[in-house]
């Protein structure tokens, strides 16, 4: 079916004031009383909003409580994060995922102390200047930290407007994602934008859920349209799936002298300055063994027995299926082309804590200490 984008945003944005003031004010009291309490609805100064709201874009909220603390505590001002250690901020952020937004989180608050003297931007433009903040995060902190009316429009927002409004289309396509920022703009009250912004996702991320939602223990469930149609479950309409790109991967846990092989990411932007093991990809190879074996010669000049598979870890990454094998090996000859560098190391298992290793090596690592505990 077919979006109406005019007729759409016609009705949205020529809401009456009655029926406008009756939607706040009905998700307004629901708020008030359903609200989960979260640790970051606590404060309202723009570091921890900022902090919170990168960590909860492409996270869920219960993944996100422990790290948010851990990360204030380690770095409790712009201050602290502008000269944050790189390698202790991805340690803190390691298990997270989406590890640009580290990295921009520490650009960013560089630029607030050269540009702002280290005082967080108050106007939207200044918000949304600052590396790695884009329109919903502008929109959270101008809200929730600076009382000002704009929209913050996250996912769940966006599927109980679909429903309230009973729109048509996938919400990513141009048309519908435009209208649904006009139809969030539209409905923010003059007083409290932030609360307004954080119960429309709240409702989402608790009650107006894809499948199933709870309309009888919704505020607005007389002003839905698509309730009222009983469309609520097809709406919003899904975008046709995408295929999931399968790969294999193959690493090496190399032991000599008591301490195994970790190397650092170094090229391209994806996961730069992780650690992991040597390997790296190899699909549709005939002897899986003997190709990763000839990759560590050619990469690091070691000729590596390949013993028993360690363990086989499955990861995935957006659109990505990855197989990791993880392969115990030992050292045949040590001409090290590369000794204890800044990109190579030789370390002792209780030293790899020290190491920031994203998500699949991590799971190498924890792997590696169950052997040996
Ligand atoms: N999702 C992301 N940020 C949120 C917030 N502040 N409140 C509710 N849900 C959210």
């Amino acid at each position: 079916m077919k979006v109406k984008k005019k007729k759409g945003l016609e009705f949205c944005v020529q809401l009456d004031p009655a029926r406008k003031q009756k939607l706040q004010k009905k998700l307004f009291d629901w708020y008030v009383i359903h609200q989960r309490e979260l640790p970051w609805r606590k404060v309202k100064d723009p570091y921890s909003v900022w902090i919170s709201e990168v960590m909860l874009q492409q996270t869920q909220v219960q993944t996100v409580i422990p790290y948010y603390l851990r990360f204030l505590k380690s770095f409790p001002t712009i201050g602290h994060l502008a000269k944050a250690n790189l390698q202790h901020l991805l340690r803190v952020w390691a298990g997270l995922g989406y590890y640009s937004r580290a990295r921009n989180l520490r650009q960013a608050a560089r630029k607030i102390i050269q540009d702002h003297n280290g005082r967080f931007p108050e106007s939207y433009e200044g918000v949304l200047a600052l590396p790695g903040i884009g329109r919903y995060t502008a929109g959270a902190i101008s809200s929730i930290a600076f009382n000002q009316r704009y929209p913050a429009l996250d996912g769940n927002a966006a599927r109980v407007l679909t429903r309230l409004f009973k729109l048509r289309g996938d919400p990513k396509s141009a048309g519908l994602h435009a209208l649904l920022w006009k139809c969030a703009q539209e409905l923010i009250p003059q007083s409290n934008p932030g609360d307004f912004n954080q119960a429309l996702m709240e409702l989402g991320a608790t009650l107006c859920s894809p499948r199933r939602p709870a309309c009888l223990r919704c505020p607005w469930q007389a002003e839905c349209l698509a309730r009222k149609e009983g469309i609520q479950e097809l709406l919003p309409e899904k975008r046709t799936s995408l295929v999931a790109e399968k790969s294999q991967w193959a690493v090496a846990v190399i032991f000599h002298n008591q301490r195994v092989l970790i190397v650092r990411r170094t090229e391209g932007k994806l996961l730069r300055d992780f650690w992991e093991f040597p390997g790296g990809e190899f699909n549709e190879v005939g002897n899986l063994k003997s190709a990763l074996a000839k990759k560590i010669w050619r990469d690091f000049g070691l000729r590596v027995r390949l013993r028993n598979r360690l363990t086989t870890i499955k990861h995935a990454i957006t659109k990505r299926r990855i197989t990791l094998l993880v392969y115990q090996a030992e050292l045949k000859t040590s001409m090290l082309k590369v000794p204890h560098t800044q990109t190579v190391r030789w370390v002792r298992l209780d030293e790899l804590k020290k190491y920031p290793f994203a998500s699949a090596s991590s799971q190498v690592v924890k792997a590696l200490k169950s052997m040996i505990c």
